[in-house]
């Protein structure tokens, strides 16, 4: 092994409040965080100053710094050379700037990989993947874990008090840009996991239904990860692959959040990709963070882009349990990584970065301050464009940090919903597996169209795993809840017996928690809860559509559905009036059950369709809906002592009315009094104080 030796200058002064509690909100400034994520190692220390200057000129108050500079901290291994921190850190305190340290464990530096070569990840098809890029080498390699928590508690020991740092952002997107490795040490520690999991190999067989092509394993050392192979691989065993995978990444975190926790106490975070890391159950992950950070990116493809945003951050805020978040990156305008990176328009950056903070975040940050001039990233937007500070980007900056500090009086509010989404991560990796009755099955396209019919209606949702109280939700949607296990099953059950209302749509129910069928008809472990049983699946052919009687068109899907308590409210038309496989068989149902009731739709209705079975459920449940006019976005935000704000963002052309709710308001900003009629400019936001 290397020698440790250090050749940094000594550890700075204590902070303050080095004693503050270590978790909750950032301690310090009790404004609204704004900044981004800088990278001063590309940079000369004449640029350093010049862009600590133009920090303060946009008010930024948090940088996340040494995210990748683990080359520079560790030269060889055993090595320390702190220099460059400890002077960067120290301009950022001088100028009352304060600092998200870095954890830079994403990218172990060129000397790791040349030291520990069977640490490199290996894919599912067998290619092991090599240096150059960026991302973490097989999160089960013993010798990466030692390393990684090394440089995490040296980090820690030296700026645990210095006063800069009031955060800890460990690693970078864990699961990004993959998630799961096939190498040896993964190998087994996967059999570790699995032999907790199931204490027995027996077990283990009757979960995974081996009998099932001959699969028997005998010894735990059988087990092999769930490689690529002649046809599809058994869904259980890939399923438990994936399971242990985002945990094997969960214990790489706790690993170094509980070395930095060792020296230090502000709040410890990992930055989580809420929507678009579908490989990490979140949920798991959520306990573990001293308070959640996000990175959202716009998907510049699609014109709804806006309302993805929107539901981005709800989960985000769910997965906070409601607390507010911080947004760790997004995008001042393109990104450099899709198709085609559009440009935001002008006004949109402040539209984005404002939805955020109408959803929950008090935190609001970039990637990155100053554009890269090499890399991969070159073509990448940030605060401080290549055009530098006479451009529209950096006046847009400049202009949010304004609003950000009008807006502080937001701190700390809450978002309050009383309409809920089901979101399973691991019921989306069983539904995404191989061979399911038709490829045109998608949870992610159903959510997000049960997201945008609540959107465009203003129905503010929370997401909520199936096993959580929903007591405190009128509604709970669930979209393709394939998989249930029986206690998520018996909590849907309760809600809607105790009251609720929950609306179903189709293949929901369908297997356990290990892709196996549970015994009996169609829906399985909902069908006392639905008051229905399915007698065969009709899938659609590609392209084909069915009538329903209200009307309505479905696609994709049909169900030959046996009511077994529930009414029809809808059924699949006669066969002459295009009513397809299920013609005459109900198509929506409704089952009052206890208290409640439980809705059911077995096809795949769209835009004005959804809205109405959408409609007919809130009716259901008496939750009154106020529209806002088209492209208007409104989101209420609850202050402790019961103050309101609403936050108005117009994503059309034209101006929109505030609407009722904003009558007898105060405009945060000017301070001039609101009545209904007013407006929200085209592209504009505004942000309202409650009357
Ligand atoms: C994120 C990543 C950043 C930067 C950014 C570019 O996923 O965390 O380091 O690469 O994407 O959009």
């Amino acid at each position: 092994m290397p020698s440790q030796s250090e050749t940094a200058t000594p550890a700075p002064t204590a902070r303050p409040d080095a004693a503050a509690p270590r978790s909750g909100w950032i301690p310090g400034t009790s404004a609204i965080r704004f900044g981004g994520d800088y990278n001063p190692e590309q940079w000369t220390r004449e640029t350093w100053l010049e862009d600590i200057e133009l920090m303060r000129e946009a008010g930024v108050n948090l940088v996340s710094v040494g995210i990748f500079s683990w080359a520079l901290l560790e030269p060889r291994e055993g090595e320390y050379d702190f220099s460059f921190l400890d002077e960067i850190l120290d301009l950022l305190a001088g100028a009352g700037i304060d600092v998200d340290l870095g954890t830079p464990t994403t990218v172990p530096p060129a000397w790791f990989w040349k030291a520990y070569p069977h640490a490199a990840p290996v894919t599912r098809d067998g290619v092991t993947l090599g240096f150059g890029s960026r991302g973490i080498v097989s999160p089960s390699s013993p010798e990466y874990r030692r390393a990684a928590e090394a440089i995490a508690e040296r980090l820690a020991e030296r700026y645990a008090h210095h006063p800069a740092v009031v955060m800890w952002h460990v690693h970078n997107e864990y699961g990004a840009p993959i998630a799961e490795s096939f190498d040896e040490a993964s190998v087994a520690n996967f059999r570790t996991w699995l032999e907790r999991r199931y204490g027995s190999i027996d077990a283990l067989n009757r979960a995974w239904g081996t009998t099932f092509w001959g699969q028997v394993y005998r010894s735990w050392s059988e087990v092999d990860a769930p490689r690529r192979s002649q046809s599809i691989t058994n869904p259980a065993h890939r399923l438990d692959f994936q399971r242990f995978s985002s945990d094997a990444l969960l214990e790489c975190f706790v690993l170094e959040r509980d070395a930095i926790r060792r020296h230090a106490t502000q709040p410890i975070t990992t930055n989580f990709m809420a929507t678009s890391c579908p490989a990490v159950d979140y949920w798991r992950w959520a306990p573990e963070v001293d308070l959640v950070s996000n990175d959202h990116y716009l998907t510049a493809s699609r014109l709804d882009a806006h309302v993805l945003l929107a539901m981005d951050a709800d989960f985000t805020r769910s997965l906070a349990g409601g607390k507010p978040w911080v947004l760790m990156e997004h995008s001042t305008s393109a990104v450099n990584w899709q198709p085609r990176n559009v440009a935001k328009r002008p006004g949109e950056l402040a539209r984005n970065s404002l939805a955020h903070l109408a959803r929950g975040a008090d935190g609001i940050l970039y990637f990155q301050f100053r554009a890269s001039r090499f890399g991969a990233e070159k073509f990448h937007s940030a605060m401080l464009p290549h055009a530098g500070t006479s451009s529209r980007v950096w006046r847009e900056v400049v202009g949010l940090g304004d609003v950000l500090r009008s807006a502080e009086e937001l701190r700390g509010s809450r978002v309050e919903a009383s309409v809920a989404i089901v979101w399973s991560t691991e019921s989306f990796w069983a539904l995404d597996l191989d061979w399911r009755p038709s490829e045109d099955l998608s949870h992610r396209e159903r959510l997000e169209a049960f997201y945008a019919a609540l959107w465009e209606r203003g129905v503010t949702v929370d997401f909520v795993h199936p096993s959580h109280d929903l007591s405190g939700y009128d509604v709970v949607f669930a979209p393709s809840l394939y998989l249930l296990d029986e206690p998520s099953a018996a909590n849907l059950r309760g809600y809607v017996a105790g009251g609720g209302t929950l609306a179903v749509s189709y293949f929901s129910g369908i297997v356990d928690e290990h892709d196996a069928v549970p015994a009996g008809p169609f829906p399985g472990r909902l069908r006392d809860v639905l008051g229905l049983s399915i007698e065969e699946f009709l899938p659609l052919r590609d392209g084909e559509q069915v009538r329903l009687t209200d009307g309505s068109t479905g696609a994709v899907w049909s169900d030959d559905v046996v009511l077994e308590g529930a009414v029809a409210v809808s059924s699949y038309a006669e066969p002459a009036a295009g009513g397809g496989p299920a013609a005459g068989r109900p198509a929506i149902t409704r089952n009052a059950l206890g208290d409640g009731s439980a809705w059911y739709l077995s096809t795949r209705l769209d835009g004005a369709d959804l809205g109405g079975f959408v409609d007919a459920v809130l009716a259901d449940a008496g939750v009154a809906v106020d529209v806002p006019e088209a492209g208007l976005e409104r989101v209420v935000r609850v202050g402790d002592d019961s103050t309101r704000w609403l936050v108005a963002i117009n994503h059309a052309d034209a101006p929109a009315r505030v609407g009722a709710v904003a009558a007898d308001g105060v405009d945060v900003a000017s301070g001039a009094r609101v009545a209904a009629d007013d407006v929200v400019d085209a592209g504009a936001v505004r942000i309202i104080r409650l009357g």
